[in-house]
């Protein structure tokens, strides 16, 4: 994996074009070295660093990260206050990164429910994102799939009752009235901390998804495991349905 493999060509080199990360294991590291579960948030934030810059080096196109589900506001404030501070301090980097490094970077999830501050550097990210191409970092914040799934049947609803659209709606469609309108499908999930399940993730994105576990926790997920999801990854016969050799 030590080429850079230019975008675009993923399709030859059996590279995943879009890569969808539960970020989780954080307060596990922590706690596995006597430290308040805040730590291993702080660390965790540095792997993501790590990560999507090395995905962009490698020729992902897509890179999109679990950080904060609309379930995860029933933990303790103090926790839910550092991981917010740890977003805002990632967003401001980005910002002030992006138009060098020409990254587009997009939030998905309920931004309403956001402190103003972190609001209005959503609004900014997204707004300098439109004029570039190229690797694209989501971060999911404020995400539930369940949540996302409803939220855009009431905006289809919406603009029917208004005759904005037609009646009839086809799958596309709908995944237009969806925070990842635009986005391509996550070919490969991976989920570190050794959890087997989805926890609201991306629930209509993930149909035909490559899931990848692993037991690492995701403070010391490294470039070499990325790489082994990946190769596992390439080896999978993605069938969707249908037979390979009939
Ligand atoms: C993931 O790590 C980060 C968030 C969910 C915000 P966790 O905080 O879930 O870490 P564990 O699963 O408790 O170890
Ligand atoms: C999933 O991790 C959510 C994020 C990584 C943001 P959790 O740690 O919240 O999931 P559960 O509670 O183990 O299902
Ligand atoms: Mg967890």
């Amino acid at each position: 994996m030590a080429n850079t493999i230019k975008a675009g060509e993923q399709e030859r080199s059996g590279l995943p074009r879009h890569i969808a990360i539960i970020l989780d294991g954080n307060g596990r590291w922590a706690k596995k070295r006597g430290l308040p579960r805040t730590a291993g948030h702080a660390v965790g934030a540095e792997t993501f660093r790590k990560i999507a810059t090395y995905c962009k080096n490698i020729g992902v196109e897509y890179l999109t990260v679990y950080a904060f589900s609309t379930e995860n506001w029933k933990r303790p404030p103090e926790e839910v206050k550092t991981i917010m501070k740890l977003l805002k301090n990632y967003l401001q980097e980005a910002i002030d990164t992006m138009e060098k490094d020409k990254i587009k970077m997009k939030v998905l999830g309920d931004v309403d429910e956001l402190s103003d501050e972190l609001k209005e550097m959503v609004a900014h990210t997204n707004e300098i994102s439109q004029r570039y191409e190229g690797f694209q970092a989501n971060i999911c914040l404020n995400y539930g799939g369940r949540a996302e799934i409803v939220k855009a049947a009431e905006r289809y609803a919406a603009d029917l009752a208004a005759g904005k659209v037609q009646p009839g709606l086809d799958e596309a469609g709908f995944a237009s009235y969806l925070y990842s309108a635009g986005i391509p499908d996550p070919d490969l999930l991976i989920r570190p901390g050794g959890e087997k399940r989805l926890s609201n993730f991306l629930l209509w994105q993930c149909a035909y998804s490559e899931f990848y576990y692993t037991d690492v926790l995701w403070p010391d997920f490294s470039t070499a495991e990325l790489d082994k999801a990946i190769a596992e990854f390439q080896s999978r016969d993605r069938r969707y349905g249908k037979v390979k050799n009939p």
